[in-house]
């Protein structure tokens, strides 16, 4: 099982590097990239790779769990993503159905609470059924945040922020001088996540260098991770080796390293 092998003897990187559990981070936010390359490689269809990452997910889902993360936030489909051919969306929105119709078991099992972001109201009303589902059946559990980023763009989400600040200048009921970060953060869509709301550790799998239009705001002072695996190759030991790896980082805040 997954979770065995995390912490497995023969485990290459937990023999050579202890992870510190005092100091896993809170939030871990992660862009899935990488499931067209590895169908590619394989000669086989984009959407197998898809597929593959779906399971991909439930390995990381467990694994971030059993070590300690209180949320795990994972880039499922952008606003971008629409100017994909038809058929490729249309299995990107049968994925969540798929996913929860299976999982949500688990999910219980292990307290995970299922949460989503983004305009979900645009996607196909089967699949915002099975996410409402989701949320609704974990909406007990009160270990890990399994946060979804569906039909998500932070260029959207500070817009729609933007626009409810303005609103609420135009009613009176703030001030321009009232507006703070904390009031801008409480406008974005990771608000529910309370204290939790900005990612400790962003990793982005497949090799690209880029943030493509997530938690913009966000990440201002998130460790960034780029690592080499397609997402369907990304598994228990390669979360534990980023997590090592942001361990070692040295997080200032724009401040000094010894304040
Ligand atoms: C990026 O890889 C991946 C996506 C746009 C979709 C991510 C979705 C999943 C991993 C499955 C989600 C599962 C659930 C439960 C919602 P890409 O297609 O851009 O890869 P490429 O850059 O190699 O073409």
């Amino acid at each position: 099982m997954e979770e065995k092998r995390l912490f497995a003897k023969k485990d290459p990187v937990s023999e050579n590097m202890a992870i510190d559990m005092e100091r896993i981070p809170h939030h871990i936010a992660i862009i899935m990239d990488g499931n067209g390359r590895w169908a590619q490689k394989r000669h086989l269809p984009r959407v197998a790779g898809h597929k593959q990452g779906m399971q991909t997910v439930k390995t990381i889902t467990i694994a971030a769990s059993n070590l300690g993360v209180k949320v795990l936030t994972l880039y499922a489909f952008s606003t971008e993503n629409w100017k994909r051919p038809s058929s490729e969306v249309n299995y990107l929105m049968q994925l969540p159905i798929r996913f929860f119709s299976t999982f949500v078991p688990d999910l219980v099992k292990n307290n995970v609470r299922v949460m989503v972001m983004g305009d979900i109201q645009r996607l196909p009303a089967k699949t915002q059924q099975a996410v409402n589902d989701a949320v609704a059946d974990t909406a007990n559990c009160d270990g890990m945040v399994l946060n979804f980023a569906l039909n998500y763009g932070s260029r959207d989400e500070i817009t729609r922020a933007v626009q409810e600040v303005a609103a609420a200048v135009q009613a009176g009921t703030i001030s321009p001088e009232a507006i703070d970060e904390e009031l801008v953060s409480q406008h974005l869509m990771t608000a529910p996540l309370g204290e939790f709301a900005d990612p400790d550790l962003l990793i982005r799998t497949s090799g690209e260098e880029r943030i493509s239009n997530f938690l913009l705001w966000q990440l201002a002072y998130s460790e960034l991770e780029f690592v080499p695996e397609h997402w369907p190759d990304f598994d228990a030991e390669s979360l534990k080796r980023a997590i090592i790896e942001f361990q070692g980082r040295h997080r200032r805040f724009g401040g000094l390293k010894n304040e």
